[in-house]
């Protein structure tokens, strides 16, 4: 069996403050009229039936969830008490579903990326399977650098290179999380370089048993888990065990350490609208280069993204701003600090 795990406890800080805690970017219409989980879960539909679909969440978006995916079974959302970054995430996920499903070949993938050609990604998807299965392969997607992003992590190829299903498949040399932007310009001159798209494909066998050489301290508590069954029990488990889980991304505690990486590379209009200055990327623009949503009034205004939930914005003689009006936040930000919001709720947090 084929599952895919979309993992959708993300605080989306950096789309600050259309984004916030109580409703995250994975749950807004940043592009198009449904949000980027719902567009995540009709992209697979096309392939997988629901029942094969898992969201791990927060149990603070478990019923937003519901809301957004009313035909998820409620068996099929993993609610973790605490955030503990992705990779006790997916390795709960993957515990739950071998339960479910033996033998199964997991997909893991955010919920808070943009593919525009959907067909195209489901036959990446299958070949990534392919690979997957032949051995204890770990398989991830990778997408042709464009520009020195430090907002993604890296991943070099090896020259060894095959071709599947008409794909190419790269035995990978290394993953390097979110660099500095000197190194990132280093890797995308250099060609030998892909974005870590956060899509893995994996056994669910072959990533158990990177679990438990890499992350030992994790597989305890996931042993534990699951040594209750009864479903209250077990329930209780994950609430007074998951706090114990080492907070660590599935990039850093698996990818970069792990051995038998393949990468193929692909270019599906993926977007993984990390920030503010995505928009630019994926929304059309006025004559002046604007990007702008609501009710807003602009003269000689340049290269900027305004967006109102109501109140009007009037700009007159301003460049490469980003200005969003909430309810309760303005933010006035430049664009080349658009990375750096989580700085201001650090600020906020700190003043409380
Ligand atoms: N369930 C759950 N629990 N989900 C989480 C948690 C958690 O504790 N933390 C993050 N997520 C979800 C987010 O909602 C998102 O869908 C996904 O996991 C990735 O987390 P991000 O926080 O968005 O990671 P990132 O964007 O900084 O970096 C990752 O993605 C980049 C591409 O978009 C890394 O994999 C980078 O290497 C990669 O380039
Ligand atoms: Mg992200």
């Amino acid at each position: 069996t084929i599952t895919c795990v979309i993992m959708a406890g993300g605080k989306g800080e950096r789309f600050w403050p259309k984004s916030r805690t109580n409703l995250p970017k994975q749950f807004l219409n940043i592009s198009g009229n449904k949000s980027m989980i719902q567009q995540s879960i009709e992209r697979l539909e096309k392939w997988l039936p629901i029942e094969q679909v898992f969201v791990v969440t927060n149990e603070l978006y478990a019923e937003l969830i519901h809301v957004q995916i009313p035909h998820l079974p409620k068996s099929n959302i993993i609610i973790e008490p605490v955030g503990r970054n992705t990779a006790p995430c997916v390795g709960l996920a993957s515990v739950l579903i071998e339960e479910r499903f033996p033998d199964s070949t997991m997909i893991v993938m955010p919920s808070d990326h943009i593919i525009e050609d959907a067909d195209g990604f489901i036959k990446i998807l299958q070949t990534a399977v392919d690979v997957a299965q032949e051995n204890s392969n770990l398989v991830t997607l990778g997408i042709k650098p464009s520009y020195p992003e430090t907002g993604y992590g890296y991943i070099e190829c090896t020259n060894n290179t095959r071709v599947v299903n008409s794909f190419e498949v790269h035995k990978v040399n290394k993953f390097v999380e979110k660099p500095d932007y000197t190194t990132a310009q280093n890797y995308v001159e250099s060609g030998n370089y892909l974005w870590n798209s956060g899509m893995f494909v994996w056994k669910n066998s072959t990533f158990q048993s990177y679990i438990k050489t890499l992350m030992p301290e994790m597989d305890d508590i996931l042993q534990t888990i699951m040594a209750i069954k009864e479903p209250v029990e077990r329930s209780k488990a994950i609430r007074s065990e998951f706090v114990k889980m080492p907070d660590q991304s599935v990039d850093y505690g698996i990818m970069e350490k792990a051995e038998n990486i393949f990468v193929i590379p692909v270019s599906l209009g993926w977007d993984d609208v990390g920030s503010w200055t995505a928009l630019d990327r994926i929304n059309d623009k006025d004559n002046n280069g604007n990007v702008i949503k609501g009710n807003i009034l602009n003269i000689a205004t340049k290269n900027c993204i305004i967006e109102s939930d109501g109140k009007l914005i009037a700009t007159l003689g301003i460049e490469d701003l980003i200005v969003v009006d909430t309810e309760d936040v303005t933010l006035i930000c430049t664009k080349d600090k658009a990375q750096e919001i989580k700085s201001l709720l650090k600020a906020l947090r700190e003043q409380k």
